[in-house]
């Protein structure tokens, strides 16, 4: 199969940081000599106190651990702000782009940034909160976020930030699992014009949570909302009262930085907990190397802070470099579908980092509203969160690029802290649909299902063979839950729950979540979560949730409900069903298809066969594998006799 390959450009072979020749001698360095290499890197960050180990890891059962840099002291916010303001203490650190783009765009300094830091940093403390306290943030994408996150890792508090599309119930299991008695939200969010009721859902979720004695209420829509005397208190009247003044707490490299939750093959979402030192290095490294970037550069990812993304290429990565960072509140076709690139044009973006399922919606909408628009200060675009397929690849070079930017294909987990497989815009020679080659300090390997190792091209589970900087310490209270999801599949790799294939030239190309995780417009679901809250409604007896192929979200929710004894399945439960789901998780989860049956495929000691569904779920019907240890093989036929039209 002819596949198309992308040479460097000359003009960025000869002006990027690093060139094909300097990726190899130094991702040689880095996998031979990680001490080494690791202690010149992590020279970028400011340390209070030097370290003087390095890198103490092992993925092994018996001294498992992972710690680097363990004995330095830094903090991260005076690494994102306090040493910028005398070199570019009056340069833009955020550019703030409404929802609305008739209302007026935001330019916060890194001198006001730091300001407002400081300030809000001191208003934390008024309230109680301490150094290694859980802060929950449940904020839209307006500054004030980014301002709530460093305000966190200035007192050296843990924050916890839900995405503000959850639900009220998903807000409350975060709330609880990590103890947090202070929640920072908005009264209203804004997104592609629908006001989202945050407040509302904050006040509902806490009818759960009698620990929050804290909920700080940012006004972004002025909408009037219930304030509980004693609990909620306005953002801009107690930040008012505080002082710009706030030294930043000494933190060890180890010390935790945050927590963000994310979903797994089994169990309620994880507590993902990433710690300072080895955080600060990987993420400033990532976008420094990964996005070519120099100080000064208009640099706009467009993820929400609520995921991995948003945390190490809005905030903390670009801060940390020296970067303007944009940060929109908005949506991609909101009022319509050139957005994304007038935006680009409004600011004089360079550098474009962005997810597949939104470039695909826009790819469908036609190359009009991409090509009224200049896009001539585009010089790099960047892919996240899934696979991208080669056509969206193709169109995103040709017609947003104008077949002028290398465009980098970035593979990582909210467990990574930041970008693990990935080209360099002066090294790779690109393949449209993959991530290429790894970063430095990452050691990918392929497994078969038994874990025998895999060499050269083939395809296989992907491992990573050693520790990073910017890995992930442990699952918040239940650090056996982290050896066990991770460790114990092939013991002694980091299991990323991806399937992979490596070709020729040692490119790797990522097929997809191999465990229950489905990945929804970039956004991971744990079939189990879906499942639960489904048998949650008091008509389901049963469900199954699997993945379907969607030419938008790349994957859609494909869910087999099974109904009490007495009920029967129609089309006004059905509603009700995809409703009671929203409700439960988020629009996020919001079931594509729901197929009624009455029983699903066991085998005769009760386990589902999701193989079977899965089967079913991608419309590949024609060989359902083995059927023989099923308890009760007419149920496929009942399944197969009643799928759902699809359109
Ligand atoms: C998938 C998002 C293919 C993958 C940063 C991974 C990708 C999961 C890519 C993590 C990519 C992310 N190509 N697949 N460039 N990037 N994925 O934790 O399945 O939200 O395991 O982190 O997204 O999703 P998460």
């Amino acid at each position: 199969m002819a596949e198309t390959v992308y040479p460097v450009p000359a003009n960025w072979a000869q002006d990027a940081l690093v060139d094909e020749a300097a990726y190899h001698a130094m991702h040689r360095r880095s996998v031979e000599d990680p001490v080494g290499f690791w202690r010149d890197a992590a020279q970028r960050i400011d340390w209070i106190k030097p370290f003087t180990t390095v890198k103490q890891t092992s993925f092994n059962e018996a001294d498992f651990g992972i710690e680097w840099f363990a004995d330095g002291t830094l903090n991260l916010s005076a690494n994102a702000l306090d040493r910028h303001l005398e070199t570019r203490g009056d340069q833009v650190a955020i550019l703030w782009e409404p929802d609305d783009p008739a209302d007026a765009a935001r330019r916060i300094t890194y001198r006001e940034l730091h300001a407002d830091v400081c300030r809000f940093a001191n208003v934390l403390k008024s309230r109680g909160v301490q150094k290694g306290d859980r802060v929950t943030i449940y904020l839209p994408m307006v500054p004030e976020a980014a301002v709530a996150m460093l305000a966190c890792a200035r007192i050296g508090a843990i924050h916890s930030i839900v995405f503000a599309g959850f639900s009220p119930e998903a807000l409350a299991g975060r709330i609880t699992d990590c103890d947090s008695t202070i929640v920072l939200t908005a009264d209203e969010g804004l997104r592609g014009g629908k006001k989202v009721p945050l407040k509302d859902n904050v006040d509902e979720a806490l009818g759960h949570c009698p620990a929050v004695e804290t909920v700080i209420v940012l006004r972004r829509t002025g909408a009037a909302v219930p304030m509980v005397p004693g609990r909620d208190v306005d953002w801009a009247e107690v930040a008012a009262a505080q002082s710009t003044v706030c030294e930043p707490e000494e933190m060890g490299a180890e010390d935790p930085l945050f927590i963000l939750y994310t979903s797994g093959s089994t169990g309620k979402p994880k507590g993902v907990l990433h710690t300072t030192g080895g955080y600060s290095v990987w993420a400033s490294i990532t976008h420094q190397y990964v996005f070519d970037y120099r100080p000064g550069q208009i640099y706009w990812c467009a993820a929400d802070i609520g995921w991995v993304t948003g945390h190490s290429y809005v905030v903390y990565g670009p801060l940390m470099n020296g970067a303007t960072t944009v940060m929109f509140e908005g949506v991609p076709n909101y009022p319509d579908a050139s957005r994304f690139w007038q935006v680009v044009d409004k600011f004089g973006v360079e550098i474009f980092y962005g997810a597949p399922t939104a470039l695909r919606a826009l790819m469908r909408e036609g190359d009009e509203w991409v090509t009224r628009t200049s896009r001539k200060t585009l010089r790099l675009l960047g892919s996240v969160g899934e696979p991208i397929n080669p056509e969206a690849w193709e169109w995103y070079h040709k017609v947003v690029g104008e077949g002028r930017c290398p465009i980098v294909d970035t593979w990582w987990q909210t467990e990574t802290g930041g970008v693990m497989i990935s080209p360099l815009p002066g090294a790779t020679a690109l393949k449209p649909g993959s991530a290429t080659r790894p970063f430095f300090g990452v050691q990918p390997a392929l497994v078969d299902n038994e874990g025998v190792p895999i060499e050269g091209a083939g395809d296989g589970c992907l491992v990573i063979t050693d520790s990073w900087p910017g890995q992930m310490r442990t699952v918040w209270g239940d650090h056996e839950r982290f050896f066990q999801t991770y460790f114990s599949t092939f013991p002694g790799t980091y299991f990323t729950g991806d399937g992979c294939r490596r070709d020729e030239d040692g490119y790797y190309w990522i097929t997809g979540r191999i465990d229950d995780v489905i990945n929804v417009s970039g956004h991971r679901m744990g079939t189990a979560e879906i499942e639960s809250a489904l048998v949650a409604h008091a008509k389901v007896a049963e469900a199954a949730v699997v993945g379907m192929p969607h030419d938008i979200k790349g994957q859609g929710i494909y869910a087999f409900v099974t109904t009490n004894a007495n009920v029967e399945p129609d089309e006004a439960l059905r509603r009700e069903l995809v409703q009671w789901v929203r409700h439960e998780i988020g629009p996020i989860a919001t079931p594509d298809v729901i197929q009624f049956a009455p029983g699903l495929p066991k085998t005769r000691s009760g386990k589902i066969m999701r193989r079977i569904l899965r089967k079913i779920g991608e419309n590949d019907v024609s060989n359902l594998g083995d059927t023989s240890t099923l308890a009760d093989p007419s149920v496929v036929d009942h399944l197969l006799a009643n799928r759902p039209q699809l359109a």
